[in-house]
């Protein structure tokens, strides 16, 4: 057990919170009990103010069609109903396009996909609202829709130039390399799921402004597109978030429509309006994970390394272009996951379709750049009969701290990797997860069993930390000391249920020496810091902790040079620690201090800023230093899946996992366990699927199957890696949000092992993700044709 789990158990044994207030402790989050006890306000559970209404959207039943004629008298008619409002009732501008202004508020004319809102109602209740919305009279001109990568890629339509990187000469390399692969893989996309659905509740007030309660990762933007429909300034725009539940990605941009509707009706009532997304409207009109096409063609020598790669990547990116770009740019940048590919060349599509508009998920792309890599060393693995760790490994970039390999420690996008652990982690796990003894072990259970067939994989993950955008790498704080010494912080990020306000609270609670008790968040407001970015790309505390440490270190200067007149001693020999400034034998109580600062006239409270050092972007080239440094991972997954039924079962899962010098234990294990049932659920369980209309018919729990606490591993272990960052992160900690996304590759790969057994390992099971039990049936299927 590594230091990390031995304080995660003993958390869990029940010590007493008060002694966990510095970073690296296994503190439990900061709404932990407010959760479980239904206490904690969600945006909907915000106290409504007199008079408020509610809305809902009328959405399109038409994948792309003109819009003849709209009839809205039965909807104005319907019961409760107080306004119904088209694009024409927008006061400013009819968009809330994140980066490229192709996405209507409401639809004009033209409607896109099955699910585009066209109009709104308000109503004096939730249930009013949408019984009207259903009343429409449309008049639609059908024209024909696009709805998958590989017809979009077919008639060149995208929503955005295609992308291309290469380094090397990749032709040349594929025309002398030893052996060489083709084929085509698909992955799918995925729905968010988060537990609370989009939300907005809008509050007219004074001199035209708004403040509104909104369920988002990116409340700056929020603002601004609120701004702009209303035809306001951003100062007369507020946007507050206490929590989400859950975003995943999902309410990164797209929590703007919300936003925007209830603001618009709100602004033109002037009354409180609450917008509330029912389960099937959010999974039918909100964007969701990019699913991806590939074709690729890779030359490989005889000990599994590849000498050369080329591969297209198509992704379904909807009918707007939403973060597709950015998605499609962090795909391209992980196409190599934690291999050095020498000599390569990459083409990325953003398949514009007639379906929702796809947005970032969790990883935005990195998991559908990785996961083809890691099918593709899968496949010369099995060609070469050889274990895919093996063929692995001879891939990996050189170790950071070995000699004479820099050539082998150089992306393909030019940035060179410092801080590769990945061999020393996967010994580890290879160690410690008892690899080599289940390999064989799953070997004599398949000679002997040929309806059940067991499958092994350990696969690795590096992941890029920092947003490719330069600027966004950027973040701010306020702090603020009271008199009574309790300490209240805010800053830009938004809390999501990831533990960036447990993190950040940790964060200023050791800058001034304080218990966490005496440290408290705040909901997330524009009106406190400003221009904020998103809290996305697994950065949150990375650029947040950061920016709140730099607020109270300024305080605690102030204080210092208080307590060192006091003491009669140099400020630089001031400590703060347990709840007491120090200097030698001498000490004072913080509050105490706190008070005499005050009465002194000192300042108590203070901003704060960070931008990360050292990241840079050539988009024309795909070309830089991207990201800040790199977090690694491997997980060991052990499968059974039976040949008749296409059912299968997780048996074990070993994880580990590099969160350097973690800042919680506890909430970095969460999200790692957390990270790696979600994205088993999107390679295995989580299929969306449109009919041939173009309608999503996977719009509920009922047809949408998430992983369920039954279908988790009965054995599940999760360790962290003991590291600590080589970049001056926060504590020297790494991000969690995302990379563990990735670990169930292992799963995936696992069960593909699995259905290789049926043809001996000879014939590569063409599985395509979801691992659905029909898609293993295709594949076990697939293998015994070839192999007869
Ligand atoms: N964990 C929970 N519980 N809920 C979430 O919505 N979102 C994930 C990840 N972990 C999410 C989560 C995503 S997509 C990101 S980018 C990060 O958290 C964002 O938070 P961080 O940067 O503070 O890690
Ligand atoms: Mo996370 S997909 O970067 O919100």
């Amino acid at each position: 057990m590594n230091k990390h789990t031995e304080e995660f158990m003993s958390a869990k044994a029940g010590l007493p919170p008060a002694s966990w207030s510095a970073v690296g402790k296994p503190n439990p989050h900061e709404s932990a009990i407010l959760h479980v006890t239904g206490e904690a306000t969600y945006t909907d559970d915000i106290i409504e103010l007199q008079g408020s209404l509610h809305a809902a959207l009328g959405l399109s039943q038409k994948a792309h069609a003109k819009l003849r004629a709209v009839d809205l008298s039965k909807v104005k008619a319907s019961p409760g109903v107080v306004a119904v409002y088209t694009a024409d009732d927008i006061p400013g501008d009819n968009q809330c396009g994140a980066i490229i202004h192709d996405d209507p508020v409401l639809a004009d004319g033209l409607v896109q996909y099955v699910g585009q809102p066209i109009f709104l109602v308000v109503a004096d209740s939730h249930d009013a609202a949408r019984r009207a919305a259903r009343l429409a009279a449309i008049d639609y001109e059908e024209l024909p829709a696009i709805l998958t990568p590989r017809a979009a890629h077919e008639a060149q339509s995208y929503v955005l130039p295609p992308m291309h990187l290469s380094r090397g000469k990749p032709a040349e390399a594929l025309a002398s390399a030893p052996h060489v692969l083709n084929g085509k893989f698909d992955v799918g996309g995925q729905e968010q799921f988060y537990l609370e659905g989009q939300i907005s509740y809008a509050i007219p007030k004074e001199g035209r402004a708004m403040h509104v309660y909104c369920s988002t990762q990116h409340p700056s933007e929020m603002q601004h597109h609120i701004a702009v429909v209303l035809n306001l300034a951003s100062h007369d725009v507020l946007v507050e978030c206490r929590r989400m539940g859950g975003g995943f990605g999902g309410k990164e941009s797209q929590s703007a429509l919300w936003a925007c509707a209830a603001a618009v009706a709100a602004a033109r009532l002037r009354r409180p309006v609450k917008l509330r997304a029912d389960r099937d409207d959010d999974m039918i009109v909100t964007g969701k994970r990019h699913c991806f096409a590939y074709d690729y063609e890779i030359g490989y020598d005889d000990s599994g390394r590849i000498v050369a790669a080329k591969i297209d990547m198509v992704s379904r990116a909807g009918f707007s272009a939403d973060l597709s770009g950015p998605v499609a740019t962090r795909a391209v940048c992980h196409f190599d996951n934690a291999y050095y590919l020498s000599d390569v060349e990459i083409h990325a599509m953003c398949g514009k379709t007639n379906t929702q508009s796809n947005t970032a998920f969790r990883g935005f792309g990195g998991p559908q750049g990785a996961i083809a890599i890691e099918y593709i060393i899968d496949e010369i693995a099995r060609n070469l009969g050889k274990d895919a760790l093996e063929v692995r490994r001879a891939n990996f970039y050189g170790d950071s701290s070995g000699e004479g390999q820099d050539a082998r420690n150089v992306t393909h996008y030019g940035q060179k990797v410092e801080d590769n652990v990945i061999h020393a982690l996967v010994d580890e796990l290879e160690r410690t997860s008892d690899y080599q003894a289940r390999r064989a072990a799953v070997q004599a259970f398949n000679a002997q069993n040929t309806i059940l067939k067991k499958g092994l994989a350990l696969t690795p993950v590096k992941f890029g930390i920092s947003f490719n955008v330069p600027h966004l790498n950027q973040a701010g704080s306020l702090v603020h000391v009271y008199t009574d010494g309790s300490v209240l912080v805010n800053h830009g990020g938004t809390e999501m249920g990831q533990g960036l306000n447990t993190k950040v609270a940790q964060v200023v609670a050791h800058a001034l020496g304080l218990p966490l008790d005496k440290v408290r968040c705040t909901a997330t407001d524009t009106s406190k810091i400003a221009n904020t970015s998103a809290t996305a790309a697994s950065t949150g505390s990375d650029l947040n902790g950061k920016a709140a440490q730099d607020a109270a270190l300024q305080i605690r200067a102030r204080l210092a040079q208080v307590a060192a007149a006091r003491f009669g001693v140099d400020a630089g020999a001031i400590r703060f620690a347990d709840g007491l400034v120090i200097a030698g034998e001498q000490t004072v109580p913080f509050p105490e201090l706190v008070m005499q600062a005050y009465l002194a006239r000192t300042q108590l409270w203070s901003d704060g800023f960070y931008s990360t050092p050292r990241v840079h972007w050539d988009s024309k080239t795909m070309t830089g230093h991207p990201f800040f440094y790199f977090a690694y991972g491997a997980a060991v997954a052990e499968v059974v899946i039976d040949t008749l039924t296409g059912e299968w079962k997780p048996l074990r899962v070993d994880s580990l996992y590099d969160a350097g010098d973690s800042l919680n234990p506890a909430i970095d294990i969460g999200q790692v366990e957390g990270g790696f049932i979600q994205g088993m659920g999107w390679l295995t369980t989580e299929e969306l699927w449109w009919n041939k209309d173009g309608k999503l018919m996977t719009h509920a729990p009922s047809t949408y199957k998430i992983p369920a606490i039954s279908d988790c591993p009965a054995d599940f272990r999760t360790q962290l890696f003991r590291n600590s960052n080589v970049s001056d992160t926060i504590h020297r900690s790494k991000a969690t949000g995302e990379p563990p996304l990735l670990l169930p590759f292992s799963v995936f790969l696992a069960i593909r092992d699995a259905v290789s057994a049926v043809g001996e390992h000879k014939v590569n099971p063409p599985l395509r993700a979801p691992a659905t039990s029909e898609a293993i049936l295709d594949a076990v299927d697939a293998v015994r044709a070839a192999a007869i």
